[in-house]
């Protein structure tokens, strides 16, 4: 921040050298912006109406056993794609509650069976613990491997109502708000040291890689902010590290970049053992332990012990938070391009911070209405983690815009978001990034169909329910990474996700 406020106003490019792959990212952001709306009746309900008559079974087919699974499998990572998968079956059965098979499958991942939820009626079904069970569903119809945690079932795994879920996750608010005050030093710190490297990149006629930096920037950013450390110096920890250990825990429904379809089919029906990470994870556990005896003090004060806790924090910090921020925040730069609203959004920070006295703090950030809807739309258009799952305690009805559904106890219920945060029932030209789409009064009040979260972005995770525990966290930070953006840089142009120019802000202006 200081730096931005005695520099003057300079462009700096690149010669425009291709961006560079990275598995983590680069299958969770689509190429060019996804139709996710359907075009039939099954969407031509016009509001969220209450109880309704059941009229039919839910519609859709397992086909037969294992040649089912593959089939649908094939369709969903080859065939069709994620998008045409949901929507072809959506139109085929006029429904947005249907059955189908979701990844991974037989043999080794045995029940691939779900039934599906795609708009803003039945997606709330998956947040309602009193008839919903979260254990074990964090990953979807499977669940890696407790040796991927030091052996414990870790908080995301955890049903709300084992008594560990309410310990662990009061221990996460408790962290979090014991950490508040570095939340801002720590972003500071982590994207000045980046836009630094990135100006004398481009100087040097070098492309800056976008998703790299922002994932350096994640994890400097979040041991500094949580851990008073900042891992991505000597005797830190490399963000490759944590990736190689993310990757077996998601290689079961991910399609990897780098991976051959035939080595990537196996990955789909076999769990890769822990052993293949196991060293990594080791570089982990001994950074963390090294750097958490503070928080996890704190763990203690909950009753929490401190081995159980340590993993649980390794999967706060890196599987929920780092996991997480890495896709979210490249897709917010690309966003933020591609709808042409940087100048505005410069100014806007450049004025809020003037009138906090010259800083950036997380009170100046409330006076950036612009950044807030910008933000909540990135959240909305392309959420972070598209599917969530649970299973239904008891028989149950589940409604959408046109129908009711009997469900019967244990059937496990997936939500794809995307299609539920652009129901075009709750949302005008859902299929569009509109950044003004969250300001003013009539803005606010479209905020509880954002469900990011696994809840509407107008309500607050606690102990007893599922809700993400960094909702708030996560929207701060997000904010905070593009204030600091935008303090230094009035625009900025992108060649694939290679940074190609930045214009730096006039001091004055
Ligand atoms: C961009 C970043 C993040 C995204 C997209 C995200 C998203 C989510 C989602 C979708 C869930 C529900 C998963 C499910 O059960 O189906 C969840 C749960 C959870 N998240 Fe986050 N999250 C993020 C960051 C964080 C942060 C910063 C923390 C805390 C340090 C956190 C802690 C948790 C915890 C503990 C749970 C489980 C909650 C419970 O068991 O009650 N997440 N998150």
């Amino acid at each position: 921040m200081a730096s931005f406020l005695s520099d003057r106003s300079t462009t700096l490019s690149s010669s425009g050298v291709g961006a560079r792959g990275c598995w983590i990212a680069s299958k969770s952001r689509p190429a060019t912006n996804f139709r996710y709306q359907l075009h039939s009746s099954a969407w031509k309900a016009t509001a969220l109406s209450p109880t309704k008559r059941i009229q039919r079974e839910i519609p859709g087919s397992y086909g037969l056993p294992l040649l089912g699974s593959i089939s649908d499998r094939f369709n969903y990572f080859y065939f069709q794609g994620t998008e045409e998968f949901f929507r072809s079956r959506a139109e085929k059965y006029q429904s947005t509650v249907f059955r189908v098979n979701m990844p991974p499958g037989p043999p080794f991942f045995p029940d691939p069976r779900v039934i599906v939820l795609l708009d803003q009626q039945s997606f709330p079904a998956l947040f309602d613990v009193s008839k919903v069970s979260k254990r074990d569903v964090f990953t979807g119809t499977y669940k890696p491997s407790a040796d991927f945690n030091g052996g414990y079932r870790i908080l995301s795994y955890l049903d709300a109502d084992e008594p560990r879920h309410a310990q662990i996750k009061a221990f996460c608010f408790d962290m979090l708000k014991s950490r508040a005050k570095s939340i801002v030093p720590g972003m500071d710190f982590a994207a000045c040291r980046c836009f630094d490297r990135w100006e004398k990149e481009l100087r040097a006629k070098q492309a800056p890689e976008l998703v790299s930096s922002i994932e350096e920037i994640c994890l400097a950013f979040l041991t500094r902010a949580l851990m008073d450390h900042d891992a991505t110096g000597a005797s830190g920890l490399s963000t490759e590290t944590i990736k190689k250990w993310l990757a077996p825990q998601i290689a079961p429904v991910a399609l990897l970049d780098a991976i051959p379809p035939p080595i990537m089919e196996l990955l789909h029906v076999f769990p890769l053992p822990f052993a293949v990470v196991k060293k990594d994870y080791e570089a982990i556990v001994s950074y963390f332990s090294a750097h958490s005896t503070a928080l996890l003090d704190l763990a203690a004060t909950h009753g929490v012990p401190r081995d159980e806790a340590l993993h649980n924090l390794i999967f706060m910090v890196c599987f929920n938070t780092f996991g997480g921020l890495i896709r979210l925040l490249p897709e917010v730069v690309q966003r933020v391009h591609e709808s042409g609203v940087a100048k505005e959004l410069s100014n806007e920070v450049a004025a809020a911070v003037r009138d906090a006295g010259g800083r950036l703090t997380a009170r100046s950030i409330d006076g950036m209405p612009l950044l807030h809807s910008v933000v909540y739309e990135c959240l909305r258009f392309q959420p972070p983690v598209p599917f969530q799952y649970a299973r239904a305690r008891q028989d149950m009805v589940i409604e959408s815009h046109k129908e009711a559904f009997r469900v019967k106890k244990g059937e496990m219920l997936c939500g794809f978001q995307p299609f539920a945060t652009r129901d075009g029932v709750v949302f005008d030209r859902p299929n569009e990034f509109l950044p003004r789409r969250f300001m003013g009064d009539d803005g606010a009040k479209l905020l509880k169909y954002v469900l990011w979260s696994n809840g509407p972005q107008t309500e607050n995770p606690s102990v007893d329910n599922k809700h993400c525990a960094g909702k708030d966290f996560i929207v701060l930070v997000t904010r905070l990474f593009l204030a600091e953006f935008f303090l230094r840089y009035e625009s900025f142009q992108l060649d694939g996700q290679s940074i190609k120019s930045l214009s730096r802000r006039s001091p004055s202006t």
